[in-house]
C-alpha cells in the first residue's frame, strides 16, 4: 500500500501555492508536468536549452524531436515567430486558446533544441486555466511534449503521468481528466498556405470551414521531424486489433476487451466492454479514448478489439490514433 502512495507523492493539487512552486521550478530550469485540455504536458522553460534537454532524457526520446511552445497570449506569438499574414491571426483569434498548434518560422530567440534544428517552431495557447496560470507566473513560454515515456500512451490524468514517469519527475500538477483527451491538431503555415501535419482536438473540417479553403496535406511517414506522422507511434501494452479485421469467435471473451464507439448493444457478452460515447458524440469519444486504453493496459486482458469510428470530424483524429496503435500488431 505504502508503495502505491509513495509512487504518487509527486502529484500536487493545483492550488495557487503549488502553482507558485511549480513556476519556481520552471524558472530554475526544472521540469513540471501540467494539465492541458488535450493531454498532460512535460514542461520546461522553453528559452533554456539545458532545461529543455532534460525533457528528452526523462521521456527517453531516442532523438531530439521538436517540441511545442506553450504561450498564454497572442501577443507572445510575435516574440517567437515571424509571419506576415492576417490569415494566421484570424485563425488563432478563432481557435486559441484551444487544441490547435501552428508551425511558423521561428525567431532566433527560440533555442535550436526546442525545434530540433528546424527553422520553424510549433506553438499554441492551451485552453486550460492551470496551464495558462503556470505559463503566466513562470513568465516564459513552456516547451512541452506529451508527458508520457517515449512510445507509450499519452496521459490524460495526473496518475497516468505518475505511473509512467515515476520518480523521474518531482512535480505533477493535478488538473483532473483532460477535457479534449487527444493531442492538438498541427497546422503549418508556409508559402501562404496551411498544411495539416496532424489530426487532433479540432477537426480539420472545422478549420477548413472557418478558413474557407482546403488544408494541404503533407502526411509523410518518412518525415523524421514529425513523429506524430509515423505509421505507428505509441506501442500499446496489450495487443490491439480492429474488430472487423479479425474473426471474433477466436477470442476468449473473458480475456478480450472491446472498445465500442456507441452503445448499440453489440458485444455486451464481453465483460470488458468500453463504450466511447453512448450518444455517439465524437468529442466525448475523443475524451475517453486514451483514458480507456490506460485502464485496459492494467486490466487482466490479453487483447483489445476496437470498432472503427466513422471518419467525420474528430472521428478522423480518433481513427488516426487507433490505427497507429493497431499498426504495431498488423
Ligand atoms: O496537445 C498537444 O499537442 C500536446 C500538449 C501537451 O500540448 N503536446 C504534444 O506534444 O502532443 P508532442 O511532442 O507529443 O507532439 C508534438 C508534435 C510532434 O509530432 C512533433 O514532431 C511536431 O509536433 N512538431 C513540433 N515542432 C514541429 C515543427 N517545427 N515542424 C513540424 N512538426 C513539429
Ligand atoms: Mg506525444
Amino acid at each position: 500500500m505504502s508503495s502505491i502512495l509513495n509512487s504518487f507523492n509527486n502529484i500536487f493539487a493545483s492550488s495557487d501555492e503549488n502553482l507558485l512552486k511549480a513556476s519556481e521550478i520552471i524558472k530554475n530550469g526544472g521540469l513540471v508536468a501540467f494539465p492541458t485540455e488535450t493531454v498532460y504536458g512535460l514542461g520546461a522553460n522553453g528559452l533554456n536549452s539545458i532545461a529543455v534537454a532534460k525533457i528528452f532524457s526523462v521521456k527517453n526520446r531516442p532523438s531530439f524531436n521538436p517540441l511545442i511552445l506553450h504561450i498564454d497570449s497572442v501577443s507572445s506569438l510575435e516574440l517567437f515567430t515571424t509571419f506576415h499574414s492576417e490569415k494566421v491571426l484570424k485563425l488563432v483569434d478563432k481557435f486559441w486558446p484551444g487544441p490547435i498548434t501552428l508551425v511558423l518560422p521561428k525567431k532566433a530567440l527560440v533555442p535550436e533544441i526546442v525545434t530540433a534544428g528546424n527553422s520553424t517552431v510549433a506553438i499554441r495557447i492551451p485552453n486550460n486555466e492551470i496551464a495558462l496560470k503556470l505559463i503566466k507566473i513562470s513568465g516564459v513560454p513552456i516547451a512541452a511534449p506529451s508527458a508520457n515515456s517515449f512510445g507509450m500512451l499519452s496521459p490524460t490524468t495526473a496518475i497516468h503521468v505518475a505511473n509512467q514517469l515515476k520518480d523521474k519527475i518531482d512535480f505533477i500538477l493535478d488538473g483532473g481528466k483532460c477535457s479534449v483527451g487527444l493531442e492538438s491538431t498541427i497546422v503549418e503555415f508556409s508559402n501562404d498556405k496551411f498544411v495539416l501535419l496532424r489530426e487532433g482536438g479540432i477537426s480539420s473540417e472545422e478549420i477548413e470551414e472557418f478558413l474557407g479553403e482546403k488544408l494541404n496535406r503533407k502526411i509523410s511517414e518518412k518525415n523524421p521531424n514529425s513523429p506524430g506522422q509515423l505509421k505507428s507511434h505509441y506501442a500499446p501494452k496489450k495487443t490491439i486489433f480492429f474488430i472487423d479485421e479479425v474473426e471474433i469467435s477466436n477470442f476468449n471473451k473473458d480475456k478480450t476487451a472491446i472498445i465500442c464507439f456507441s452503445d448499440d448493444k453489440k458485444y455486451s457478452d464481453f465483460p470488458f466492454r468500453k463504450i466511447l460515447s453512448n450518444k455517439a458524440d465524437f468529442s466525448e469519444a475523443a475524451a475517453n479514448l486514451f483514458f480507456f486504453l490506460h485502464e485496459l493496459e492494467s486490466e487482466n486482458v490479453d487483447f483489445i478489439l476496437a470498432e472503427k469510428i466513422p471518419e467525420i470530424g474528430l472521428g478522423k483524429a480518433i481513427m488516426d490514433r487507433l490505427t497507429k496503435a493497431v499498426n504495431h500488431y498488423r
